[in-house]
């Protein structure tokens, strides 16, 4: 395959970093798609951390060039910010990706404050910013590096969001202040700014490797999640032609990454939930803790249900499983198969939010195994216990796997199937 895209399956946070990191070693591009400063990617390398929230994964190696396309929302500060602590990059940013301002952030806060059901947003202002962008009153990157057209539009919005704001009580914002300090994030970032379209369609046509890195899972949606509980664009795999202006034949297939069990961060149904002293093990074994706001994620066992939807509405070619280490020691693992729905048993996640809510799972058990894992070098030298609860992974989901990971370092990330 030329074209892969990286899925997150579940909802969010499977470590589509480490794995776009280990595929894009044989990669020419990769190229982000969606989302903003929200996601947190950590990558660690030669022992160090790197933790990326709006750059591409292929930033940290020099020969990959670095796509941020359309469908992303760039917070200029917080791109200025995580550019600054590299050297050797290539990038190129589209020109019609949408700006993330201070009144997003200011917004976001705003109308969590006020809902009962707060949706545990990250308060990057990702949802206001998209919210502006299909409202046709957003700001592209295009107008931003162009001083005039900038200081123009922002003069316009910051008006109408004052007013916005002053409804929840919130403090106005300056505009002539938010000029003076983001013209100066425009310079820096004009350079890399480009019809990243063009530049795509191009790279295709020399026959070069594309990996396409989606942020958040596919359980995040905003058409095939857990809605309302859910970020404001699509991290599925059927959304990247739309994300990056190709045409949907030209992508190969689509890399899901779980994790060997499930977390969520953020509010709203998780029918495979734990609690108690086993999910305190897990989260503290897996340092299940956000990258982006440090809130402890809640923790749960593998659920197919959510996988199979994820393999329907996004596809799914291979399956990448993080996390395998974790679960060793444990002594029986559950893995949800269906859900109890009120006494009716189903295969599918109710679109009606309160319905999810009710499911109850319906799990099988798998015998756990006890020896640490960190170092196995092939799937050859897992546990039994281990290789067989892969293999009820897979056939439950009815998709291959191709790469599992058994800790943080590049190293501990093992292909099984050759898939670039
Ligand atoms: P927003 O994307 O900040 O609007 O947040 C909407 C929902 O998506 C919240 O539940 C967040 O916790 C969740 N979310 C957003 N980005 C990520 C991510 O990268 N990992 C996990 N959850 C995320």
């Amino acid at each position: 395959m030329k074209r892969i895209v990286v899925v997150g399956t579940q909802w969010g946070d499977e470590g589509k970093g480490k794995i776009t990191d280990f595929l894009a070693q044989h990669a020419d591009v990769v190229c982000r798609y969606q989302g903003g400063n929200n996601a947190g990617h950590t990558v660690i390398f030669d022992d160090k951390k790197h933790s990326l929230h709006l750059l591409p994964s292929g930033i940290l190696n020099p020969k990959i060039f670095n796509v941020m396309a359309n469908g992303m929302v760039i917070n200029p500060k917080a791109f200025v910010e995580e550019i600054s602590k590299l050297k050797d990059f290539k990038l190129a940013i589209s020109n019609r990706a949408h700006v993330v301002l201070p009144f997003h952030s200011e917004l976001d806060r705003a109308y969590e404050s006020s809902k009962t059901n707060k949706i545990g947003t990250t308060h990057k202002g990702i949802g206001p910013a998209y919210t502006d962008k299909a409202a046709r009153i957003g700001m592209r990157m295009s107008t931003f590096i162009h001083e005039e057209r900038f200081y123009q539009q922002l003069i316009d919005m910051v008006d109408q969001k004052n007013k916005e704001l002053a409804l929840y009580h919130f403090s106005k914002l300056d505009a002539k202040q938010i000029f003076d300090e983001f013209k100066v994030y425009a310079k820096q970032i004009a350079p890399y700014v480009t019809d990243t379209s063009v530049l795509l369609n191009q790279q295709i046509q020399d026959n070069q490797k594309i990996l396409f890195e989606g942020a958040q899972g596919v359980l995040l949606c905003l058409d095939h999640g857990t809605y309302p509980y859910v970020t404001s664009s699509s991290p599925t795999a059927a959304s990247v032609p739309v994300n990056t202006g190709i045409a949907p034949w030209l992508i190969d297939g689509a890399i899901g990454v779980t994790k060997a069990y499930t977390t969520r961060v953020g509010e709203g149904p998780m029918p495979s939930e734990i609690f108690g002293d086993l999910a305190h093990e897990i989260r503290t074994k897996g340092k299940e803790f956000g990258t982006t706001t440090g809130r402890p994620r809640r923790i749960g066992w593998l659920d197919t249900v959510i996988l199979r939807h994820t393999k329907r509405v996004s596809g799914l070619t291979y399956l990448a499983v993080t996390l395998l280490d974790v679960l060793s020691g444990i002594k029986t693992l559950k893995i949800v198969t269906q859900y109890d729905l009120k006494g009716e048993i189903i295969d599918y996640i109710p679109s009606d939010i309160e319905d999810f809510e009710l499911c109850k799972p319906v799990t099988i058990d798998m015998p756990g195994w006890d020896q640490d894992i960190t170092q196995v070098k092939s799937y050859d030298e897992l546990p039994i216990e281990a290789k067989n609860y892969l293999s009820k992974l897979s056939d439950l989901i009815g998709v291959d796997i191709a790469i599992f990971s058994v800790g943080p370092d590049r190293n501990q990330t093992i292909s099984i199937k050759d898939i670039f």
